[in-house]
């Protein structure tokens, strides 16, 4: 596009920077509560909620607890919850069992949910790693993270959470073929409407560390995801992996991490055109509380303005948890 401006001082931009009203007319794009999906995480137990020392403001919450989250996002508009559980100990195998127990805490989170807020979707997660002795995403053999083993026990806990109402999957675990094998055994279950928010450019990043100590998957963590999540230099593969992951029958595609991989996002939105999201995650969302409680940030600006930016690069919506406390300011 060749851009002609009429010279200086015919051309003065801060003409239509001069007043709220003026930058309002010209405002290229908006935040909503209708933009966020808000990850809670879960717990076994009754009124409690835990805190999570790396994410100021976040708890561990147990199920009652989660319901009256999910009841208060409904009313600030927040359209959709995602669920995370912390596993306790005696839970964690080699198989992994307990991620297709059709009693597990999130399944059954899904239907007290649905029970009190059935307006609300609800988002799980699918990886083995809350259920996982080692911390990993997929089943280990010989120190190796073996693919199509994984995904049939991912398949099995898909359809769990199918059966426990869940609306949206959201397959975490970044091995390949998982989203055409649940695809597959979602329509033949007959559970065709349930959509599946893949996790498809996820990378292998330092940010998801709060994340894990939320789950309770640090200490259990050997070594790293490198096998299987992305290379945070490549950008040419993210593409390869939407193209793929559409092909395969996911609904939308989701950017992870966020704020530092902006350019990902923009270029899924240009080159697929597709409901497109973004993970700010746990890290992200360390970073800007710590350095809020420091008073070095201001963290309604920084909040506000960061997840406007993810809309700037081209997102639907943000994956955060910053959800209720934007939403209330939203909401004036
Ligand atoms: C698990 C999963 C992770 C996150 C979401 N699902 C952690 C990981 O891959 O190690 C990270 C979310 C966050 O950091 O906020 N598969």
């Amino acid at each position: 596009m060749t851009r002609t401006l009429a010279p200086f001082p015919a051309t003065r931009l801060r003409r239509l920077r001069k007043s709220p009203a003026l930058r309002a007319m010209v405002r290229e794009t908006s935040l909503a509560p209708s933009d966020f999906i808000w990850p809670v995480f879960l717990m076994a137990g009754k009124d409690e909620e835990t805190a999570i020392p790396s994410m100021p403001g976040v708890t561990r919450k147990t199920i009652d607890r989660v319901v009256k989250a999910a009841v208060e996002a409904r009313d600030l508009g927040i359209p959709a919850i995602c669920l995370f559980p912390y596993t306790a100990m005696e839970h964690r195998t080699e198989d992994c069992a307990e991620a297709w127990n059709p009693n597990n805490l999130t399944n059954t989170a899904i239907r007290a949910i649905k029970d009190a807020a059935p307006e609300i979707a609800i988002m799980t997660d699918i990886a083995l790693d809350p259920y996982n002795i080692n911390g990993h995403d997929g089943y280990v053999e010989d120190g190796v993270i073996v693919n199509d083993r994984t995904v049939e026990a991912l398949v099995k806990m898909a359809l769990a959470q199918a059966e426990a109402g869940a609306d949206i999957l959201g397959p975490s675990d970044m091995m390949d073929g998982r989203i055409g094998a649940i695809r597959g055994a979602l329509e033949s279950a007959g559970y065709p409407d349930v959509a599946i928010l893949s996790y498809t450019a996820k990378y292998a990043s330092g940010f998801y560390g709060p994340f894990r100590d939320a789950v309770g998957a640090s200490g259990a963590l050997k070594g790293d995801k490198k096998t299987y999540q992305m290379d945070p230099a490549n950008s040419d593969e993210a593409m390869r992996l939407v193209q793929r992951d559409l092909s395969e029958g996911a609904d939308m595609i989701m950017v992870k991490p966020g704020m530092p991989y902006l350019d990902i996002c923009r270029r899924v939105k240009d080159e697929f055109g597709v409901p497109t999201f973004a993970y700010q995650v746990s890290g992200e969302y360390a970073m800007l509380m710590a350095a809020a409680q420091n008073g070095w940030l201001d963290q309604e600006k920084v909040m506000l303005e960061s997840l406007l930016c993810f809309k700037r690069a081209g997102c639907d919506g943000i994956l955060t948890y910053f959800a209720p406390s934007a939403a209330k300011i939203l909401n004036g």
